[in-house]
Parts: structure tokens; C-alpha cells; sequence
């Protein structure tokens, strides 16, 4: 009994894997233009799932800790760091060939309450924290030099309306605490690219703000390679015109632009103004959780059309987007089954809760597509790059609809790896 239940839990997992071989990627359809990448939890980067080991290995040319490098995890006490997760997690992504990012540094989340006290429990000078800060910086970033190739140095460091966000780094340190801890970081790795990563900067203020950081921060000589738009949208919020505008935006600056942490949350929004502040919380009430059995045909297919519309308009940037980073692989993993509001079931990303693709990850797979064939001469406009469209590889999966996969030629080579 235990020898057949064995049989047919391997059968069903190498089924999986074999499934997700034969699907076409999202990493070979957008080579060419930017790469695509998932965050991941320790269940994916240990192989504790198998289902969801075989799809980031298909799918993913690029990966991001969820949680396992912020300063709570990788270094809870005083003069005790942990690394025994985020070693795996970099080991994972040196044996699969991906290019690994580091999340995140400098943030004002899931960061212990010592970090900003001394001894006695009073709040530390600006002098004591920024030694604190070097130390850590150093430390993480010199234990993963050169393996891991960026790292979001400064995370959320902005409020809605472009100021800066009153955090403890600000209130000790001062408004150079984002300079130093870019400086820091340079110090301890000189060839990681180092990102300003933020939500919401899509929305003018934000954006304004985000931008006068930047130019800030480039004035002074600060080592900053990118700024990551984290992308947690909705289906209607933001506009494909104001992430257009946005990344048109940073790209003026002369920084790279990244995805870094794409969902679309189909739910209820629980206020007035969508964010993605985890510090926001809402009461559970049905209302706001209308899905729990499956969603309906028609939210499946503005899903869908949401994410053919933030793939083509990405792909609009190719060269100047250099990645696009999921929150996370499946539905069932994702964080926005849980906030703002505990216990819900969600549906923001491409795969399902039982690993299977859906009709959105055709809908993203084929915007490679049609952005190919409106480009003249089959190439993707970007930063001096010509990339020429060599024709649609259509692969049949098993329940027989056609997926078609883009592939493009690149005749220069990438601008990030
Ligand atoms: O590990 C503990 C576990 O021991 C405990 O039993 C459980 C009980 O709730 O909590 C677990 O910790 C949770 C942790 O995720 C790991 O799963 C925390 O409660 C939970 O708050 C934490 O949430 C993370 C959140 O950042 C924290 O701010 C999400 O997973 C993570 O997806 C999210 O990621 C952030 C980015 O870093 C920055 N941008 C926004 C994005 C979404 O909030």
C-alpha cells in the first residue's frame, strides 16, 4: 500500500516536471529584451517542491530572496548572523546558471528593534548606527561577492507624496543614510549592481520624489545602477501609460529600469488608494474575499489582458527594462493571499495553486509575440539594439492548446549579465 502510494506520488511529481519542460518560457520568449525572474521561498530553493522547482527552472533566468536575506533573518541578533538559508538560496542560483539578486538591505521592514538601540535600550547615536550599518552591509554583501550580481541597497524609502519616509535610518542617521548605505554596499562588492527599489512610483508625487533621489544620488558620484519599480498592481491600477511614463522617466536619468516584484492583485482593494505599504492592515470580511473556490471565466481573462498589456509595454522597453522579476511562483505561495487582509485567496501570478500555467502566462508568452511583429523588420526597439525576429516556435502541451513562443535572435550581446 505504501510502496503503490509512493509509486504514484513520484509519477505525479515527474508528470509535473516533465509539463513544465514542455511548456514554452517566459525566459527563452523575452531573451532577448529583458530577464524574466521569480522571487522564491525556501520550500522552492531547497526542492522541497518539486512542482515548483521544475517551473522556476524552466521559466526563470533571474531570482530574488522573498525573505531570506533581510536583516530579521540573515542577522537576528547583535553579533549573530544566520546564513544558513541564504546560502542555499545563492547555491540554487549558482548551480542553475541565474543571475542572483540580493534583497534587500537597507529597509524599514522586518528589521529588528536592536538594530536602531544600543545596550541600555536608547536609541543609538547616528554615528553607532552607521557603524552598524557598514558592519552589515559589509558582511552580507562580502560573504556573496561576485556570486550575488545585485542587490536592492535602499528599499520603500519613499512615502506617497515624494518625501522621505520618516524611518528610524532617517531619524538617526539623516537623509545621507541612503548615500552611505549605497557606498557601503560599493565598498564591499565593486561589480554589484546596486538598485533603489520601490512601490508605487508610478503615481506622479512618488515618482518625483523617487526621481529628484536619483538625481540626487548620481551628483554625488552615490554608485547606483538601477531603480526597481516593484509593479504590485491591480487589474485596472496602475495605467500601461503611467508605467510607460515611468520608465521613461528613470531611463532619462541614465539608470536601468527594472521589474522587480510583478503581481496583479484581482481582489477587492480593502481602502481608498491602492499601496503596498506592508505596515496597512484590513479586517477579513467575506466581501473582500469573493473568490475562495476558483475564479470566474471573466477575471481570468481581464487577468489575462492585464498581463499582456504589462508585457507588451515592457517589452516597448527592451534593452531599457533589463528584468522582470515575479512576486513569487504560484498562486498558492503569494503574500497577497495574506495582507492586506489574512486568509483570502488570491490569483496574482501565472501559475496556479496546483503549478499549472494560466491563461495569463499565454497571454504573457504571446505578447513577446506581437510586440516582435510590430516592430519593423521583426526587431524590438531599445538603446541601440537590433534584434532580429526569426519566427514563432508553436509547441502543442498536453491539454492540446497551441502555445506559441516567440524566439528572437540576439545579434549583440545582453546588456545586464
Ligand atoms: O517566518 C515566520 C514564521 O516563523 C511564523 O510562524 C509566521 C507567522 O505569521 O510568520 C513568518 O514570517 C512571515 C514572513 O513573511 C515569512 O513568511 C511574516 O509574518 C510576514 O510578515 C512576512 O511577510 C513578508 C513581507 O514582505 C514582510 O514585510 C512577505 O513574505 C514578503 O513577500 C514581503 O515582501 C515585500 C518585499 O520584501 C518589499 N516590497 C513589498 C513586498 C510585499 O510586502
Amino acid at each position: 500500500m505504501r510502496r503503490s502510494l509512493c509509486f504514484v506520488v513520484v509519477s505525479l511529481a515527474l508528470a509535473m516536471i516533465s509539463r513544465a519542460q514542455n511548456q514554452p518560457s517566459l525566459k527563452d520568449a523575452y531573451q532577448s529584451c529583458f530577464m524574466v525572474g521569480a522571487a522564491l521561498n525556501p520550500a522552492q530553493f531547497t526542492g522541497r517542491d518539486q512542482a515548483e522547482d521544475a517551473i522556476i527552472k524552466a521559466q526563470f533566468k533571474t531570482i530574488t530572496p522573498e525573505n531570506v536575506l533581510k536583516w530579521a533573518i540573515v542577522h537576528p541578533k547583535p553579533d549573530g548572523y544566520d546564513f544558513a538559508l541564504a546560502d542555499k538560496y545563492v547555491e540554487f542560483g549558482a548551480q542553475n546558471r541565474m543571475f542572483v539578486i540580493g534583497h534587500n538591505l537597507v529597509w524599514h521592514s522586518q528589521v529588528p528593534k536592536w538594530v536602531f538601540e544600543d545596550a541600555n535600550g536608547k536609541p543609538l547615536s547616528r554615528d553607532a548606527l552607521l557603524q552598524r550599518m557598514h558592519e552589515h552591509i559589509s558582511k552580507v554583501v562580502g560573504r556573496y561577492r561576485g556570486r550575488i550580481k545585485g542587490w536592492d541597497v535602499v528599499n520603500e524609502a519613499l512615502n506617497d507624496d515624494g518625501t522621505l519616509r520618516q524611518s528610524p535610518w532617517l531619524k538617526i542617521i539623516g537623509e545621507d543614510y541612503i548615500e552611505k548605505a549605497f557606498r557601503f554596499a560599493h565598498e564591499a562588492d565593486p561589480d554589484a549592481q546596486l538598485y533603489y527599489n520601490d512601490y508605487s512610483l508610478e503615481n506622479e508625487a512618488k515618482r518625483k520624489g523617487a526621481i529628484e533621489l536619483v538625481k540626487k544620488l548620481k551628483e554625488k558620484g552615490v554608485p547606483i545602477t538601477g531603480v526597481g519599480l516593484q509593479d504590485h498592481v491591480s487589474l485596472d491600477s496602475p495605467t500601461t501609460d503611467q508605467i510607460d511614463t515611468t520608465i521613461n522617466a528613470f531611463n532619462q536619468l541614465g539608470v536601468k529600469v527594472m521589474i522587480t516584484e510583478l503581481d496583479v492583485d484581482v481582489l477587492p482593494w480593502p481602502g481608498s488608494n491602492p499601496t503596498a505599504d506592508v505596515s496597512m492592515h484590513a479586517a477579513a470580511d467575506p466581501k473582500l474575499n469573493p473568490y475562495p473556490n476558483g475564479l470566474p471565466d471573466a477575471v481570468q481573462q481581464a487577468l489575462s489582458r492585464r498581463y499582456a498589456d504589462l508585457f507588451g509595454t515592457y517589452a516597448k522597453h527592451c534593452g531599457v527594462v533589463t528584468r522582470v522579476t515575479f512576486w513569487g511562483v504560484t498562486d498558492k505561495d503569494s503574500w497577497k493571499n495574506d495582507w492586506p487582509v489574512k486568509g483570502r485567496t488570491n490569483y496574482p501570478l501565472l501559475f496556479d495553486r496546483n503549478a499549472q500555467p494560466k491563461p495569463a502566462f499565454d497571454a504573457a508568452i504571446q505578447a513577446a509575440a506581437k510586440r516582435a511583429s510590430q516592430s519593423p523588420a521583426g526587431s524590438i526597439g531599445g538603446r541601440a539594439r537590433r534584434l532580429s525576429y526569426t519566427g514563432f516556435n508553436v509547441a502543442a502541451s498536453e491539454n492540446a492548446t497551441a502555445r506559441i513562443a516567440a524566439t528572437f535572435l540576439i545579434q549583440n550581446s545582453r546588456t545586464e549579465s
